[in-house]
């Protein structure tokens, strides 16, 4: 809806604009025209309302207006000539997103852990991280060498467990946990391995529970705190050969919403982010042609597969104080996938 301060500003601006509010003094209904053009007078560098944007007719009194496509069209053009961002300083030193002095746990150091390790190293965050496999571990405190690293097994509570005790031993605390482990097994249907099937829930689905309700422990006497999960795509989007690792991302995302609803008045805020197909060491080998994979590219409406700095604004904002009111979520960080 439009405040009646604006619609004034707007009838000062221009004749157009002057008729359109002089209507919205009509009854109610008029509300209606405004709000629905509010988007298209906002874009508007000389404040013109457009004809074809109020074009209505009048039916017992009631303005109504035909103009959903025609404002995208608008506003597109808008964006193009009038930059929306003015300012010019970055993101992250802006209080709401600043996670200096913060300590937070990674599990999980391979291609989007590792970036993430490196996002938030170089804002000032005390960092631990995890993994199965020592190697992505080295490549990672040889570069960094401040950050904590340690092994663990996400489908073993004690591992679990020891991994939080040696993180509270070091910083005092977990203020968030970004679990970037993950494992991807595909296949037919009919002969996929079920244990490849059971695999991809006890890592991608159990583990992220054991791992989530032990850091809830953890978090909760400090008075709070914030847990990301990577899920995928696939929590949403059907791929033939996913059977398994679309079952364990689906139910992880469910999983995500229904600990956040349980554990939000503890001040506990859990998220998932659903990222579309990166080339990381778990895609390797997907692909077995040139043809498959630009088939997977073509139901990518913004063209590129994802790369692990997609991941950064979105991690920022789900661990700092910017995401204080977002939980249960994921959000899809997929150049489109999910709208295909
Ligand atoms: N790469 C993609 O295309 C893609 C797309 C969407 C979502 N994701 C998700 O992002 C997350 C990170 O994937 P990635 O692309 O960085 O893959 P990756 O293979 O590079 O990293 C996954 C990491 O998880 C670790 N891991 C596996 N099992 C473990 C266990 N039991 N305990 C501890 N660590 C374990 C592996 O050692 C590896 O380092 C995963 O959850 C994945 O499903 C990946």
């Amino acid at each position: 809806m439009v405040s009646p301060a604006f619609a004034d500003g707007a009838a000062r601006n221009s004749p157009a604009a002057a008729t359109a509010v002089a209507a919205m003094r009509r009854p109610i209904v008029v509300n209606f025209v405004i709000s629905v053009c509010s988007p298209y007078v906002t874009s508007q560098s000389n404040g013109e309302l457009d004809p074809v944007c109020v074009r209505g007719f009048s039916l017992n009194g009631t303005i109504c207006i035909v103009i959903r496509t025609k404002l995208s069209v608008k506003r597109s053009k808008f964006e193009k000539t009038r930059p929306i961002m003015t300012n010019p300083e970055p993101v992250f030193t802006d209080p709401l997103f600043v996670m200096q002095g913060k300590s937070v746990l990674i599990v999980g150091s391979g291609g989007f852990g590792q970036h993430i390790a490196k996002t938030l190293s170089e804002r000032g965050v005390n960092l631990a991280v995890f993994d199965l496999n020592p190697n992505s571990l080295k490549a990672l405190s040889d570069e960094a060498p401040n950050i904590m690293v340690g092994t663990v097994d996400i489908s073993s509570a004690d591992s679990i467990a020891a991994m939080i005790d040696a993180t509270i031993a070091r910083f005092g605390r977990i203020d968030g946990a970004v679990n970037a482990t993950g494992v991807l097994r595909t296949g037919p249907a009919q002969s996929l391995p079920i244990a490849d099937f059971r695999q991809s829930l006890e890592v991608n689905v159990t583990g992220a529970f054991e791992l989530s309700r032990q850091l809830a422990t953890t978090m909760t006497p400090q008075g709070g705190g914030r847990i990301v999960h990577i899920a995928s795509v696939s929590s949403l989007v059907s791929n033939e050969e996913y059977a398994a690792y679309s079952a364990s991302k689906a139910g992880l995302s469910q999983l995500v919403r229904v600990l956040a609803r349980e554990w939000a008045s503890q001040g506990v805020l859990l998220n998932a982010i659903g990222p579309s197909m990166a080339d990381t060491d778990m895609t390797q080998g997907t692909f077995s042609s040139e043809e498959k994979r630009a088939q997977a590219l073509s139901v990518i409406p913004m063209g590129r597969f994802c790369e692990a700095e997609d991941l950064t604004g979105v991690v920022l904002l789900l661990l700092s104080q910017a995401g204080c009111y977002i939980t249960g979520q994921t959000i899809f960080v997929d150049g489109g996938r999910t709208l295909v």
